[in-house]
């Protein structure tokens, strides 16, 4: 089955082989694939046609970065921080308490919810970690419910040290037995190298025993302070390390320096009342660039990738197309895929059409819903 979507007024491809110039364009997906970009004038026959009436085009969203296997509700905490209290960490517990008490069917309902929740606004590539079981039965389940809903699982046992638990032998558990189960549902393992989590060694060690499983290696790093996350992340060839809102002009540089994405989550730091991460010293620094949602019940209650693009050109001082660019290509760099973030043809046909002539709407006109139609792998999912 292919489909010919044309009348199309902007379309981002990311291919520099892409077509140029005014449009409009079109394009056409075959099965699960791009098959063509160009003008609408040049365009061949399909088997069927969907004229999207002078609006932007664009690759669904990648959003690498979310923690979605989740039970419970922090609205209280929520309030006590809009009152004054400080994010803090130890804030993960409440959820782990509730994740744990929570059935399979439970968790899986509302990982489903919310993978459903982004799907209507654009995004079609979703990554999720554990993290809020910390036992070896907890993240196991966890790692299995996520990866029959979500593209991409990460295993986060090293989030915090649960309550009650010895420390070092919380660790030692980590990096042994809770690796060996969680593995075959896996692909990547993170660590919260922070204050009140872990520390640089123990970080360190987390990676190191991720990449003996030949699991690939992500940071949650300087998210509430300066801190070692960047450069432990850089130092291991992480794909990304997370947060970077505190950084010194030797973590911009080792970034710039380096094939460790920087992925920036703005619904975040807007949530924690942390400042905007340095999105502009990065970008003009070289560094690659992912937006994600960090959508969780603690930190950043929002599965929306349009409100972090909006954030990121509004607050972060980035282009419409370098915040684009990071929400889509810059995610799928952070998860080392080729394959989406992109319209070059052979890509995945995950494609988001919004009701608006151009991608800058998105912050002209900040917290309107502008998905119009999305095509994910080629399956139009919107009704
Ligand atoms: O990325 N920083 C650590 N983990 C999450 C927060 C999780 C929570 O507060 O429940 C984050 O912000």
């Amino acid at each position: 089955m292919s489909t010919l979507i044309t009348g199309i007024a902007e379309l981002t491809t990311h291919d520099p082989e892409g077509p140029g110039g005014p449009g409009p364009f079109a394009l056409v997906l075959d099965g699960a694939r791009v098959a063509w970009t160009g003008l609408a004038a040049d365009a061949l026959p399909a088997d069927e046609r969907v004229d999207v009436g002078g609006r932007a085009v664009l690759p669904g969203w990648v959003d690498s970065h979310t923690h979605l296997v989740f039970a419970g509700d922090r609205g209280p905490e929520f309030a006590a921080r809009m009152a004054g209290e400080p994010y803090a960490a130890s804030g993960i517990r409440t959820t782990v308490d509730a994740t744990r008490a929570a059935t399979d069917d439970a968790l899986a309902a509302g990982l489903r919810r919310h993978a459903d929740e982004a799907a209507r606004q654009g995004t079609t590539c979703l990554e999720t970690k554990t993290g809020y079981g910390l036992t070896v039965a907890d993240e196991t389940r966890a790692a299995r419910i996520a990866a029959a809903v979500v593209d991409e699982v990460t295993f986060l046992g090293a989030h915090v040290v649960p309550a009650g638990a010895d420390p070092d032998a919380y660790l030692d558990e980590v990096c042994g037995p809770m690796l060996d189960a969680v593995a075959a549902h896996v692909g990547w393992v993170d660590v919260f190298c922070e204050d009140g989590a872990f520390d640089e060694t123990s970080s360190a060690r987390v990676l190191r025993a991720g990449a003996a499983r030949g699991l690939g290696l992500r940071v949650h790093g300087n998210q509430l302070g300066p801190g070692p996350g960047v450069r432990l992340a850089v130092a291991h060839g992480a794909a990304s390390v997370d947060h970077c809102t505190h950084l010194t002009v030797d973590d911009v540089d080792a970034l710039a320096g380096s094939d460790t994405v920087a992925t920036l989550l703005p619904a975040c730091d807007l949530s924690t009342r942390q400042p905007p991460a340095p999105a502009r010293r990065l970008a003009d620094a070289g560094a690659t660039l992912a937006l994600a949602s960090n959508a969780n019940p603690g930190s950043s209650y929002t599965t929306s990738m349009p409100l972090c693009v909006a954030l990121a050109v509004l607050q972060g001082g980035l282009s419409v197309d370098e915040a684009v660019r990071a929400a889509t290509l810059g995610g799928a760099r952070a998860l080392r895929r080729t394959d989406v973030g992109t319209l070059a043809v052979g890509a995945r046909a995950d494609v988001q059409v919004l009701d608006a002539p151009s991608a800058a709407y998105l912050a002209y006109r900040p917290g309107v819903p502008l998905t119009w139609a999305v095509w994910s792998a080629g399956r139009p999912t919107l009704d």
